[in-house]
């Protein structure tokens, strides 16, 4: 008797549960319908190029050739069109430099439908933060890259260059072209890590490797999971296997995060026994963040200070990766250009083989090479804004309130409008006379704005002494079988590596 009562019951509940499900999916499935309309409605005076009413544009942005998609679009649609992930999440893409400026010279937040995937890893930090509190935390950490900050770092850059190159040397008696993607991203993160987190000058250790391969990972599954409409709902994406190894992922990033954090919350302790060291001492990025109180003494919470140190510790090496390693790649290409920098560094160095700050300024033709590159092979080809207020564009079009925007600063940069051949690598774009008389916006590798990147003049040094100490030791040329295939992880990459040969120019490099 009791037991038919309980399988009675427990077959009522089954029945409940599933009822509820239904329903809830239901409401969920009326939800993103409503939001569809309203999507569709907002961009309604907006082409859309062909797309699938289920997928949207997954299937040409879901592969390699995708950023060069965009571009054949920008020719097709002047100024903009939509852009949508699946059916239901779907933002304008602008590519002009007026559409840019009407939206990126406010303060709009990050759109939370692209940028809450980075949550689960790198927390609310600067990058996704908006409101009062991505003001205080910019306004807190501004000061640490200040060039008095800035300066001593010219050394840290050119003491890991060494240690890449002298490995470039070895690999170079073999004749063979190798990928110089990798070690450029092991240097990028290993001054990263001396820099701004004040790790001793060890060289990267067991665990730092895995931090890199995990970010690796880590950008490849958001970027696949922005694309597939599959993965956009929380709930069902961390039961996916693919949810699963983004957990990983995040863990062994983590782990890292942790330890960097616990080690210099420890030299803090010593420290403070002996003043005098610290008052030595220039506050670099985690001192600040450490030290950091509000007017009211309150310090950073634990998590707050885990997230701007996962934020800095991806945004700070991740970028400078890709800019290195597509510039090396423009000098491999073009070799009268690298012969000019070649000529600008030895002329600057003499016979030193270090850097020092003040050579920084007078590297200008490879300042301008660098700028060229960034035009061709931005390392953050897209980024995405919600509007807090409607924007009203200069063909008289416009955007309501809470539409999403994504800025594709790739197919920006090769606007033909703007730069005339653009496909043509040439840096005297950037000459001074050139660039009067362009669009402020025609050129934002940084993005700009008040959410423009804190690291940028980081980014710039770190480039110039690094392709300088590159180009005074080795020639670079183009490996014709394994050309780059251009790949969008968040940062711009490539499927198979940088692949280039390398001769080493002897004495004259100054060893
Ligand atoms: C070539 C190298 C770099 C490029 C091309 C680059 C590009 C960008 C871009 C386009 C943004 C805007 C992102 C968005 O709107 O979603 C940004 C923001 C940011 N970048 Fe960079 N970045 C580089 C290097 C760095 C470095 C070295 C650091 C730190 C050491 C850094 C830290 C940040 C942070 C914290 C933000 C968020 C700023 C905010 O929203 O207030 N970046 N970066
Ligand atoms: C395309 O997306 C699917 C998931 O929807 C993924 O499994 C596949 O690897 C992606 N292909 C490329 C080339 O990124
Ligand atoms: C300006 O750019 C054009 C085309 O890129 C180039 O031919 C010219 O020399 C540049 N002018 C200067 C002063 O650099």
């Amino acid at each position: 008797m009791m037991s038919v009562l309980l399988s009675l019951s427990l077959s009522r509940l089954g029945l409940w549960t599933s009822g509820l499900i239904l329903v809830l999916g239901f409401v969920k499935l009326i939800h993103l319908l409503m939001r569809r309309r309203l999507m569709i409605k907002a961009m309604e005076s907006f082409p859309a190029p062909p797309s699938h009413w289920l997928y949207g544009h997954a299937f040409e942005m879901n592969q390699t050739e995708s950023l060069d998609k965009v571009v054949s679009w920008a020719h097709q649609f002047p100024y903009a069109h939509q852009l949508w992930f699946g059916g239901f999440l779907g933002c304008l893409n602008i590519y002009e430099p007026d559409y840019a400026k009407a939206v990126f010279s406010r303060g709009d937040p990050k759109a939370p439908d692209m940028y809450d995937y980075f949550l689960e890893w790198i927390g609310k930090g600067l990058l996704v933060l908006h409101g009062p509190k991505w003001f205080q935390h910019r306004k807190m950490l501004t000061p640490g890259f200040h060039y008095e900050v800035l300066k001593p770092y010219v050394t840290v850059f050119a003491d890991s260059t060494r240690h890449m190159l002298d490995k470039w040397e070895e690999k170079a008696r073999e004749e063979k072209s190798f990928d110089v993607f990798r070690d450029v991203g092991h240097m990028a993160l290993d001054t990263l890590m001396k820099c701004t987190f004040g790790k001793g000058h060890s060289g990267l250790g067991h665990r730092d490797n895995s931090y890199y391969l995990a970010v690796k990972e880590l950008t490849m599954l958001m970027q696949q999971r922005l694309q597939s409409m599959q993965y956009h709902n929380d709930f069902i994406y961390w039961l996916t296997p693919h949810g699963r190894r983004f957990l990983r992922a995040c863990k062994v990033a983590h782990d890292h995060t942790d330890q960097v954090i616990r080690e210099r919350k420890a030299a803090l302790q010593d420290e403070k026994e002996q003043e005098k060291i610290q008052k030595q001492r220039h506050l670099d990025f985690l001192d600040i963040l450490l030290q950091a109180q509000d007017e009211d003494g309150v310090k950073l919470s634990d998590t707050d200070l885990r997230a701007e140190v996962d934020t800095f510790m991806f945004e700070g090496h991740d970028t400078t990766t890709s800019g290195i390693s597509w510039f090396l790649y423009c000098m491999a290409q073009y070799p009268e250009h690298q012969h000019r920098c070649r000529e600008e560094i030895c002329e600057i160095l003499g016979d030193r083989d270090t850097i020092q700050w003040d050579d920084l300024g007078k590297m200008t033709y490879l300042t301008l090479c660098i700028k060229e590159s960034l035009r061709l092979y931005p390392p953050v080809p897209q980024v995405y804004r919600q509007l807090s207020k409607p924007v009203n564009f200069v063909d008289g079009r416009s955007l309501p309130e809470g539409s999403l925007v994504s800025l594709h600063i790739y197919a920006l940069h090769r606007n033909s409008a703007v730069w005339p051949n653009p496909e043509v690598f040439d840096p005297l774009r950037f000459s001074s006379e050139n660039v009067t008389g362009r669009h402020p916006f025609a050129f934002m590798p940084f993005s700009a704005g008040p959410r423009n990147c804190i690291g940028q003049q980081f980014a710039m040094n770190e480039m110039k002494v690094v392709t300088a100490l590159c180009l005074h030791r080795f020639e670079f040329a183009p490996d014709p079988m394994r050309p780059p295939i251009k790949l969008l992880q968040l940062v711009l990459g490539s499927k198979n590596g940088i692949n280039l040969y390398l001769k080493p120019l002897g004495p004259r490099s100054g060893k």
